[in-house]
């Protein structure tokens, strides 16, 4: 029997020692080994749980059992996980982990410091929740060229958003809702503000571009300015609003990448992606538009790709396991400035229709009008043809000089 620990008995820790005990035998049968949890580590007390004699509250129990060679970190927050998780590793036990904080900011030193103590660490439930994508990009698809990825990769706003989309629920009770049902972070700014989409498109740009993509480099927007008038403009237009987070290679090998709520056509596989599903797209030279698609939030689809990652742990003990990636220093990234594309504005203005119409087309590329039921007399909408994000500042400042106040302005995908 290889022995396990998990450290963090939250949603996630609480569904992986769930997983792994009801799926006991088929586990062994597929690993070729029976896998036990010896400790449960968490500073909270659990008076009901029948693990009762697994829990500790000491890491250093964990730490100096050498029976223990695998250890599930799903405490989340870098520190103290991230200090724990090197500690691990470097007395050479293999580390699996659905923290993508974690991953995101210390990635690249904590595989490092893997590949020099012969051990592991695995991280599928870092993104997707229960949808596969970090092994795909890695193993699967790893003959291809990745042009793009681009996902909806936060459960919570996803269910946010599809509320105030089908039944126009206010954002605050949509967000309580995702609360209850143990979708969002405990500090649920991370998901509305976009940071844990953020953190996941990070990773999944540095394992496919085999350079640490922080998330500091990634330009960041949440959905909280997003109004039920914009939702009411882009069903008009043709489509839904979706935050997503996008990663492209560019013509000249820099890498544009975001988190931002993006008007998405109907017709794109991404455009039906609803509730608490994640949908990942990817772009390959070879193979063309792959998609992913599932629970990407949650404690059983978390913890089963915990689980997995577990199994495979405990089937490459003593083998290095293929993920790597290099430091780096952000010179591989495109300023957001200089990003190009089509975007929608919404705005107001005591001008008249024709004077309004007069300025937009004169500053902005092939401005087309937006028309919703309901609309407030002083207000518009357009989409607009692609301009670097500095030339659509300077012209949205342009038309605030002119007395056009700009409500909102959103990224047009092309998914
Ligand atoms: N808060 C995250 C989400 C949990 O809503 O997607 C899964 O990473």
């Amino acid at each position: 029997m290889v022995q396990a620990a998990v450290m963090g008995y939250g949603v996630v820790g609480s569904g992986v020692v769930e997983v792994l005990m009801e799926h006991q035998s088929s586990i062994a049968r597929r690993t070729k080994e029976e896998i036990g949890i010896k400790y449960i580590l968490d500073i909270r007390d659990f008076p009901d749980s029948p693990f009762q004699e697994k829990f500790t509250k000491s890491f250093e129990d964990i730490l100096n059992d050498d029976e223990v060679r695998v250890v599930a970190e799903v405490m989340g927050g870098v520190h103290p996980a991230y200090e724990f998780t090197r500690q691990l590793l470097e007395r050479g036990k293999s580390v699996v982990t659905s923290n993508k904080e974690l991953v995101a900011t210390k990635g690249a030193e904590l595989l490092k410091i893997a590949k020099e103590h012969n051990a592991n660490y695995l991280f599928e439930a870092s993104v997707g929740g229960g949808v596969p994508i970090i092994r795909p990009l890695s193993q699967c698809l790893a003959a291809n060229d990745v042009i793009e990825i681009a996902g909806i990769l936060n459960g919570t706003t996803n269910f946010i958003l599809t509320k105030m989309i089908r039944e126009n629920m206010s954002f605050e009770d949509a967000l309580s809702m995702a609360q209850q049902l143990g979708y969002a972070e405990r500090n649920p700014a991370a998901d509305v503000e976009g940071q844990d989409a953020g953190r996941k498109i990070s990773i999944l740009a540095s394992l496919v571009y085999g350079k640490h993509v922080y998330p500091q480099y990634v330009h960041t927007e949440g959905i909280t300015k997003i109004t039920l008038e914009d939702v009411a403009y882009a069903a008009s237009w043709g489509g839904v609003i979706k935050l997503i987070g996008q990663v492209k290679r560019l013509d000249d090998d820099m890498l544009d990448i975001t988190v931002e709520p993006m008007l998405i056509e109907k017709s794109s596989q991404l455009a039906n992606v609803d509730d608490v599903f994640n949908g990942i797209l990817v772009r390959g030279d070879s193979t063309g538009d792959v998609v992913f698609y599932g629970k990407g939030a949650g404690k059983l689809p978390t913890a089963s790709a915990v689980v997995a990652d577990i199994m495979d742990c405990v089937k490459h003990l003593n083998k290095r396991k293929y993920f790597d990636w290099a430091d780096c220093d952000g010179s591989i990234i495109k300023p957001y400035e200089e990003t190009v594309f089509p975007f929608y504005v919404r705005l107001q203005s005591s001008l008249s229709k024709q004077e309004v119409t007069e300025k937009i087309t004169s500053l902005l590329l092939n401005a087309r009008e937006i028309v919703r039921a309901n609309a407030a007399d002083n207000e518009y909408a357009f989409a607009v043809d692609e301009m670097t994000v500095a030339d659509r500042e300077k012209a949205l400042a342009a038309l605030t000089d002119s007395g056009i106040r700009v409500l909102s302005k959103i990224r047009i995908a092309d998914l």
